[in-house]
């Protein structure tokens, strides 16, 4: 076990692969962090000192006077005390007491890692993670806190969460608690985000800290395109292979907050966890309220070997079922090859000329139930539209399945309609607060998932649906936020979610589910730990995609990451590119095509097999292969990436064009992750080089113009 505990000092030691995490009990009961970054065998007492008074600092002990809180540097900084900084704990009791005091109480140590009360989280057998918990009480209000880290032992991973139970006789009143707060003794770091709109998700943005707070967050009761409920801390200049990095992901599919303040001492706290805006939580005498888990990665060789970890702890950790590292299927939908305007001819022509290219999943989208013709009604009303389709669904999923494509349902459960039998007949069952105007997006309102008769509704009308029909393949979509929400609904509603998602999921383990929320709109760790791909962006123009891939890709494997050919002039941006490039873009991660194959000429479909029968052979490597990116996120020239497999015999680099320069210079391109002992044959070009030119000298690619892509499959020859 990598979790040490020095009764001496009575210090814990979390040891991963390159880094330690230490704090220990100070002589006054307080837990307090000494240390998060590269490894050390051992931490000795005094090293870190962090408790000294400064001027105006209170003291929390009467008779120490040397002793404060002010600078010191806390595992979990409650409000009320001696710490000025922003808290991570807010706890009220006995009308209006504030005033939080923990100190430690016990702790244990063991293999393997508790569950989260209905909260998604990352998992691992006994021999593979190590837990450690910490007990802090509030012996004068009557709260204990449960503080647990949890180590992935042979990754740098770790995991932070939260449990606080009430041990009085009165309730009490949540007013914040994070899953994670971790205090840095400087402040000498960069802030990395992903942050957003709508078709533009996940954009890298990196600034300086400043004194002061700075955060992301989303109180629109989803994680967001706005913000990814993501953040990174660097040391300046850290690049894609060099330099400090830790990472913070929420798994959580609802609203957080993402807080880093830096002190006037140039302390820096982080702060992670479901935002305090309207959100409430009362705990009644002996309750216990869990936080979301928080997904901790540290690296010291850059940005790209943190996002590494990331991506196989996440395969490996967080996704599950059937299709966790299986092969995906390439996917025809028809969203924006028809939009809301098809019949069931439409759809097998569109089936039978998709097969034709070798697609292997056809995918209904919107527009199949109710009266659904446009946006304007019959969410909720989940019965399949007869007319429309020619039949019933039993008999279109057996026409698609005859043509020899899986068939694939779009839904948005969590929705109702205005116009739609179930409002007439349910209009309390959405969010709205009292007689407050009930605000629609999209002509939508959401159902009240906090409440249960609800969530059984979902949960029965979908299975009706699905054990009407071979459907093999499920889209969740939601395609609003949420508004009129207090106190504990927006928990409860994410809560409800995720209890109607797990008895899906399990009812139809044979089912592969992709998330969508308006394309990229709640992309995190909490959808993915019930549906293993998420539909990574409505943007389908390849140039736009380019950015948000990237900027996915950060935190999230490319095997989550759904990417689609689509028709130019693209819908979103009226490009024209390629189609080489739309695909060699799309192939990042699961590959798929959202076009009118039967209005393609010849030559298109031809180029299309081609595409599809290259997707497929190298199938495994372009999902699962070690990612790299191999130019910076702001390059504005070209961009470029590579998939090696996980033995490096195999890889493929791709490059785009995004912006031509007259008489410029080749491109010459440096791959990673290769064997340099070893010898590899860029298949396409016939030429031989070794790992350590290939890494070390690079390749000069070929002269692209503007939005023109090139794709290398290179393999070692050393043993042939
Ligand atoms: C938003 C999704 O992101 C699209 O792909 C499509 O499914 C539409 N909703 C359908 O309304």
């Amino acid at each position: 076990m990598s979790i040490i505990y020095e009764s001496s000092k009575q210090q814990f030691h979390i040891k991963g692969i390159d880094f330690s995490y230490v704090c220990h009990v100070d002589h006054h009961g307080y837990l307090i962090h000494d240390y998060y970054g590269k490894g050390v065998k051992t931490l000795s007492s005094g090293l870190v000192n962090t408790t000294k008074i400064r001027s105006w600092s209170p003291t929390p002990i009467e008779d120490d006077k040397s002793y404060g809180h002010d600078s010191a540097l806390f595992e979990y900084g409650i409000s009320g005390h001696t710490d000025f900084r922003v808290p991570a704990l807010m706890t009220s009791c006995n009308d209006g007491d504030l005033v939080g005091d923990f100190t430690y109480s016990e702790h244990r140590i063991f293999s393997g890692k508790s569950d989260l009360n209905g909260l998604p989280s990352t998992y691992g057998k006994e021999n593979e993670v190590t837990t450690l918990e910490i007990v802090l009480i509030d012996h004068r209000r009557n709260q204990e806190l449960i503080l647990s880290y949890v180590l992935f032992e042979k990754t740098n991973a770790m995991t932070r969460s939260v449990k606080i139970q009430n041990n009085s006789d009165k309730t009490m009143e949540i007013k914040k608690i994070m899953g994670m707060c971790l205090d840095y003794e400087d402040s000498n770091y960069e802030m990395l985000q992903l942050s957003g709109a709508w078709a533009r998700e996940r954009h890298i943005v990196r600034r300086e800290l400043v004194q002061g707070i700075q955060s992301v967050g989303s109180n629109r009761g989803a994680s967001s395109h706005v913000h990814n409920p993501f953040v990174a801390l660097m040391r300046p200049g850290t690049t894609e292979d060099a330099g400090e990095i830790y990472g913070y992901n929420h798994v959580y599919s609802g609203n957080f907050i993402c807080e880093i303040e830096v002190s006037e001492y140039n302390l820096t706290r982080v702060i992670m966890g479901i935002s305090s805006e309207n959100f409430t939580w009362v705990l009644e005498p002996s309750d216990v309220f869990t936080t979301p888990e928080i997904v901790m990665v540290y690296s010291c060789n850059g940005i790209g070997d943190m996002s590494r970890t990331y991506h196989d702890l996440y395969n490996n950790h967080l996704i599950r079922g059937k299709y966790q590292n299986r092969e995906r299927p390439i996917l025809i939908n028809n969203w924006e090859a028809t939009y809301f305007d098809f019949t069931k001819d439409k759809l097998v022509d569109l089936a039978r000329a998709s097969k034709g290219v070798g697609i292997e999943l056809f995918v209904l989208d919107d527009g199949w139930f109710g009266n659904r013709n446009d946006d304007s009604s019959s969410l909720g009303d989940w019965t399949v539209n007869e007319e429309k389709l020619g039949g019933n669904l039993e008999s279109l999923v057996s026409m698609i399945n005859n043509e020899g494509l899986e068939f694939g349902l779009w839904f948005e459960p969590e929705m109702v309609s205005p116009n739609s039998k179930l409002y007439e007949s349910h209009p309390d069952w959405c969010i709205h607060c009292n007689d407050a105007r009930r605000i629609q997006v999209r002509n939508q309102l959401i159902l009240d998932l906090s409440r249960s008769e609800v969530c059984d509704y979902i949960i029965e009308t979908l299975t009706k649906v699905l054990n009407s029909g071979n459907v093999s393949y499920v889209k969740w979509d939601m395609n609003r936020n949420m508004t009129d929400i207090n106190g504990e609904r927006a928990h409860r509603y994410i809560l409800g979610l995720y209890k109607v998602m797990d008895t899906l999921i399990n009812r139809y383990p044979h089912i592969l589910f992709e998330g969508c929320a308006g394309g990229g709109g709640r992309f995190d760790p909490g959808i993915l730990y019930y549906m293993p791909q998420i539909w990574t962006s409505d943007d389908t123009d390849a140039i736009e995609r380019l950015s948000i891939q990237y900027g996915t890709s950060i935190v999230y494997p490319p095997s989550s990451m759904g990417g689609h050919v689509s028709a130019v002039p693209n819908h979103q941006v009226g490009r024209i590119t390629p189609i080489q490039t739309r695909a060699h873009v799309a192939m990042y991660g699961n590959f798929g095509y959202e076009l009118d194959t039967t209005g393609l000429s010849e030559e298109e479909l031809k180029i299309i097999s081609l595409q599809v029968l290259f997707y497929k052979k190298h199938r495994v490597l372009l999902q699962y292969g070690s990612h790299y990116r191999l130019t910076a996120f702001n390059q504005i020239t070209h961009s470029c990436w590579m998939k090696v497999s996980k033995d490096k015999r195999q890889c493929i680099v791709t490059m785009v064009k995004i912006h031509a320069m007259p008489n410029g210079h080749e491109t010459r391109i440096k791959l990673k992750g290769l064997d340099e002992n070893r010898r590899y044959r860029i298949v396409s070009l016939d030429t031989e080089y070794g790992g350590d030119e290939l890494m070390n000298i690079g390749i000069e690619m070929p002269k692209l113009d503007d939005f023109e892509s090139v794709m290398f499959y290179i393999e070692d020859i050393s043993l042939q």
